[in-house]
């Protein structure tokens, strides 16, 4: 049983598979026969576009799909986590892709679920299919990785989406930087700490991130107008940005927070992009761990 749950678990040879094949679903408007084969999304964190997006990519691979209210669960009643995941495992899932608030809440289920499991995002942890969305959008944008400047803005310390890009981008060849409020990064970050004027200029891709306020103990934040004009990426600093280089965020964005409204659906931006490009991200990661299409494609 394969699992997609951390960016540095995906051998560099993997994550170049699944980018070719997320590039042909993208193109290709590929719709896929009904088969016996059931996914099940178990999202105990709110989520619009990982969860949305899974679920369009399962249909569109032909898969049926159980969904899975936390809320309403018998989780509340008490039950575990792995009693949960075991449950579906046991009702005839044949993939789980889970979101979770706790770090690496995988590794109590690890060797004892015996259905892929996709990790949708843990807490501060990782979130490698958005991590290979952004890939796949950067590809798209650049063709190679390799000396690519790129920043990674904002609350980076609680974001699980810098820790699975940083790293994965970094193995790829890229120089990635960090840029945002200096005393909340530590440790490995503050090597790559620049400031964000600096950033805005030198950068090929601005990827910016939203304020995690639900991981902040304390409030962290001041001022919301005081944090844009400090670390956001505001309209003056665009205008330093070179000829050619983009705008990401994974969203959700707090407009006029970390970036500035009008930047939002900018020519540089990439944002709706990302969303777009999420779909067929999800159908190649569910279609290695199922290994759906091995037979070949049927239009
Ligand atoms: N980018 C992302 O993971 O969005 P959701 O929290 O809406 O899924």
């Amino acid at each position: 049983t394969e699992n997609i749950l951390t960016m540095t678990d995906l051998p560099l040879g993997t994550i170049d598979k699944i980018l070719t094949n997320a590039q042909e679903f993208a193109h290709t408007p590929y719709w896929f026969e009904k088969k016996n084969v059931f996914a099940a999304n178990l999202f105990f964190e709110p989520s619009t576009r990982t969860k949305l997006s899974f679920e369009a990519a399962e249909k569109k691979l032909g898969l049926e799909v159980l969904n899975f209210e936390a809320d309403t669960s018998s989780v509340k009643k008490g039950e575990t986590l792995y009693d949960t995941v075991k449950t579906i495992e046991s009702l005839g899932a044949d993939v789980v892709v889970i979101r979770h608030e706790t770090d690496r809440y995988f590794d109590e289920l690890a060797g004892k679920i015996n259905i892929p499991m996709i990790n949708g995002g843990d807490g501060c942890g990782h979130h490698p299919t958005q991590s290979l969305l952004d890939l796949l959008t950067i590809k798209q944008e650049f063709q190679s990785f390799i000396d690519l400047n790129i920043v990674v803005a904002g609350d980076v310390r609680h974001s699980r989406v810098a820790r699975s890009n940083i790293e994965a981008l970094e193995r790829l060849g890229a120089n990635v930087f960090v840029s945002g409020p200096e005393e909340w990064m530590e440790g490995e970050l503050r090597s790559r700490y620049i400031p964000m004027d600096e950033a805005a200029e030198m950068a090929d891709v601005m990827m910016m991130l939203r304020i995690q306020h639900e991981r902040h103990a304390v409030q962290m934040v001041a001022g919301v107008e005081e944090f844009h004009q400090k670390y956001g990426l505001t309209v003056k600093r665009e205008r330093l940005m070179k000829p050619g280089s983009i705008i990401m965020h994974p969203a959700p964005v707090n407009r006029n927070v970390e970036i500035a409204d009008e930047l939002v659906e900018c020519k540089r931006s990439r944002i709706f992009k990302q969303m777009k490009n999420g779909v067929a991200v999800r159908m190649a990661v569910l279609d290695h761990v199922l290994q759906l299409t091995k037979g070949g494609y049927k239009k």
